[in-house]
């Protein structure tokens, strides 16, 4: 599975979509076809995009794995990097590194109801295990997902936010920040952790989250007071990376590596760790 070597393969730009107006999602092809077959992954993974005389970043994969063909990565621009990414053109040629990092229970949760709960580019993430939940959909009980964003412009993914909307096998909720909406929103007004307590899933399913870490810590409130045990929430936490595979000690809470031991974490396990994050 761990693909661990510090050489980047070579992967091609395929498609970019615009996502909200400063975040775009790349799709990315691996010109080594012997990288390309061998090329495995889970969601919750991540991997370390590089563009050549500017540098290295860490992203989500933003796909699921049954989509086999390429990859997808959703990238904010923040900085020199991340601004370098958003200058590629169709058929640019960027390094990847990984997969790296551990990943979402999946199998381990068959049989239970499952509550995903994304705060704008914190759908990335949560996007390749809610299609892969979507594809095993029998082997769950209720699937919830509440999503917002700052305001509608900065939703993330909107086809497949459509296509969620029309099914009835998951019951999808979003939302926008108070003064976010216009006059096409037809959905909730409010923040993240307040929907969710609207929205109240049963405290015995899984929670899993992702978005801006102010949001994060109010999920966590929330679920605890919606009386979700600590062991059944797990979020995946953003340090930061240079070396992605455990050996630079730049990530570090205490004594564990967000590179190795996660980015994934339960409540439980984040309890026992410094508060550093
Ligand atoms: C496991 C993991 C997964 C991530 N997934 C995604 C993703 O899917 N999409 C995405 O857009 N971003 C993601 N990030 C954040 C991304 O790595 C940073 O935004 C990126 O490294 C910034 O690089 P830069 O050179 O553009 O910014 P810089 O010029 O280095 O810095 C610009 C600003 O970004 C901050 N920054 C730099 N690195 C990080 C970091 N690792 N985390 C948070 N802030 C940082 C700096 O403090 C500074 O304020 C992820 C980070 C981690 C650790
Ligand atoms: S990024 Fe180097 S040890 Fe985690």
């Amino acid at each position: 599975m761990r693909i661990e070597t510090l050489v980047p393969t070579v992967a091609r730009v395929e498609e970019i979509r615009q996502e909200t107006p400063d975040i775009r999602s790349l799709r990315l092809v691996f010109e080594d076809e012997d990288f390309k077959s061998d090329f495995a992954f889970k969601p919750g993974q991540f991997c370390l995009i590089s563009v050549l005389g500017v540098g290295e970043a860490v992203f989500c994969i933003a796909s699921p794995p049954q989509w086999e063909d390429f990859i997808e990565v959703s990238v904010k621009e923040v900085g020199k990097v991340t601004s370098a990414i958003h200058d590629l053109e169709i058929g640019a040629k960027v390094g990847f590194r990984g997969p790296y990092g551990n990943w979402f229970p999946f199998e381990e949760n068959f049989g239970r109801s499952i509550v995903f709960v994304g705060g704008g580019i914190g759908l990335a993430p949560l996007r390749p295990l809610i299609w892969q939940t979507l594809s095993k959909r029998d082997r769950f009980r209720d699937v919830y997902l509440i999503y917002g964003a700052r305001s509608v412009a900065d939703l993330v993914y909107k086809d497949d936010l459509k296509e969620w909307s029309s099914r009835d096998d998951i019951r999808f909720t979003k939302t926008v920040d108070p003064g976010g909406e216009d006059e096409t929103w037809d959905g909730e007004v409010g923040l993240v952790p307040q929907i969710l307590e609207k929205v109240s899933p049963p405290s015995d399913s899984v929670l899993i989250t992702c978005g801006p870490p102010i949001m994060i810590k109010f999920v966590l409130l929330s679920a605890n007071k919606l009386g979700f045990r600590p062991g059944d929430v797990i979020t995946t936490l953003e340090m930061k990376m240079k070396c992605g595979v455990g050996t630079c000690g730049r990530c570090n809470i205490g004594n564990k590596y967000v590179c190795r031991h996660g980015p994934v974490f339960t409540l439980e396990e984040m309890e026992k760790l410094p508060n550093e994050f």
